[in-house]
């Protein structure tokens, strides 16, 4: 698990790949956020997009805003992000899938 707080930098979206799911997965203030990686406007990678200071994850391609919390859309143009559960233990990182 400190190996994944060290690891993983703050607001630097991470893409992880867990069977045929691709997630993005953000660390902000010691916490940690997972949601769909295909951004639901026109499939863009969030995981190479960036985090703003109100914690919403940018997609690189039109900039569309993304709640890191519920996956919301910002400004309701596009479908909001599912959202994954993350649970942090001390033998590693767990993302609820399904
Ligand atoms: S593909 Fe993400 S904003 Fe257009």
């Amino acid at each position: 698990m400190e190996e994944a707080q060290s690891r993983i930098q703050s607001d630097k979206p991470q893409l992880v790949l867990i069977g045929e799911k691709r997630i993005c997965l953000v660390k902000r203030q010691n916490q940690f956020f997972a949601v769909q990686d295909r951004c639901t406007h026109n499939g863009e990678s969030l995981s190479k997009g960036m985090v703003n200071y109100l914690g919403e994850v940018i997609c690189p391609w039109h900039n569309y805003r993304f709640s890191l919390q519920n996956g919301r859309e910002c400004s309701s143009r596009s479908a909001d992000l599912i959202t994954y559960p993350v649970k942090v233990e001390s033998n590693g990182l767990f993302i609820g899938i399904f």
